[in-house]
């Protein structure tokens, strides 16, 4: 069986039968990323080094002063209208926004982020056991869900949880992270409901209008393991995409590299000790019929690592309802069509992940 550190390391401009060889090795070691980087590398494998063309036609990084918005959840009652405010505007531009005083205690949050990293660095037969690629488990670990569609691999590895709506099988999350993924699972599915809430109000629509469309009905947890990288430069965390989901809740630890497509620019986002970063998810744009933005982003690769952060994606995912979803009829009007044509979250999701992340939104597919 080939192993990840048999990838073939010496050549950078991968031939097509070559790139081919070096993802199949990568993807049959069942190791992910950080097998790579276990074998003890100086240089990181062709596969993961982004095209020229691509490097060449970047965006800069952002020189401005422009700042990721930080709502503070804890305000008093009386103050729910600026915290509305607040919401309503970053989701209408920067479409991502850190939330705190958000409930979540500061000992969950990091019992989460020591969790992940546990099951992330537990032996490799363990982790295999966990590998898959396609969506068959409720519970899978794998590296590069678009490993043969993609330009160039990223350098990160992920555990997949589906938590919701059919509830997970306990059991079938490694002892290293259940108690702490289940605990975190409940708290952040809570506060999801109450930034429905929010979310809803910002639109203009009664407060349970988002969680009566179901929009809170499934979560799935990803937690990211970015190992460190000796050519941060050359390669990406996780490529430029926007979120296959309604709402985004993300933990990340101190390291950084989250940054924000902005006005052409990549505006970083940086850690800030127990806030939860926050952003408007595709099927919320489709839903909102464009007014709340689901921005595309992207994650650096640094030399410092490993890098732990922990996504909450609420969407049902691939839970075969047939419940259809196009712009909410109360946001048109004659002066505001509905721009998306309906579907279900599954077509959506299975549309997302055929096309992988090329750069470009699903959403286009589903534009009238
Ligand atoms: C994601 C994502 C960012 C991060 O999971 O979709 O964008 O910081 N994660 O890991
Ligand atoms: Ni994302």
């Amino acid at each position: 069986m080939a192993v990840a550190g048999a990838v073939d390391v010496s050549s950078r401009t991968s031939p097509i039968n070559n790139r081919f060889q070096e993802l199949k090795a990568f993807d049959e070691s069942r190791a992910g990323v950080k097998g790579i980087v276990d074998a003890g590398i100086k240089k990181i494998p062709g596969m993961f080094v982004r095209p020229s063309d691509e490097l060449a036609g970047d965006y800069p990084n952002s020189d401005t002063q422009f700042k990721i918005p930080v709502i503070d959840l804890g305000a008093s009652v009386e103050k729910r209208a600026a915290i509305v405010a607040g919401v309503r505007r970053a989701s209408e531009t920067v479409g991502f926004f850190q939330v705190v005083n958000h409930g979540i205690s500061a000992s969950v949050l990091d019992e989460m982020v020591l969790a992940a990293r546990e099951f992330h660095e537990l032996p490799r037969e363990v982790k295999m056991e966990f590998y898959a690629r396609g969506n068959s488990r409720s519970v899978q670990f794998g590296s590069n869900f678009d490993l043969y569609q993609s330009r160039s691999a990223n350098w990160r590895d992920t555990l997949f949880c589906v938590m919701g709506p059919d509830p997970l099988d306990p059991l079938d999350l490694h002892q290293a992270c259940r108690d702490a993924t289940l605990e975190y699972s409940k708290q952040v599915k809570r506060l999801g409901t109450t930034l429905f809430g929010l979310l809803s109000e910002a639109l203009g629509l009664k407060p349970g209008h988002l969680v009566s469309m179901d929009c809170a009905k499934g979560h799935t947890i990803l937690s990211h393991y970015y190992p460190a990288c000796p050519e941060p430069e050359l390669t990406l965390g996780t490529s430029k995409h926007s979120d296959p989901d309604f709402l985004t809740i993300l933990l990340q630890d101190h390291i950084g590299g989250l940054q924000v497509l902005h006005q052409n620019h990549w505006v970083n986002v940086p850690p800030v000790s127990g806030a939860l970063v926050v952003n408007i998810g595709d099927l919320l744009q489709l839903i909102s019929n464009d007014k709340f933005k689901s921005v595309e982003h992207r994650v650096l690769a640094n030399h410092f690592g490993p890098r732990i952060s922990v996504a909450c994606f609420f969407t049902p995912h691939l839970y075969p309802s047939t419940k259809i979803y196009g712009p909410i009829k109360d946001l048109l009007s004659e002066d505001n069509p509905p721009i998306y044509r309906e579907t279900t979250v599954k077509d959506f999701i299975t549309y997302y992940d055929s096309k992988g992340l090329d750069g470009n939104s699903a959403l286009t597919h589903f534009k009238l």
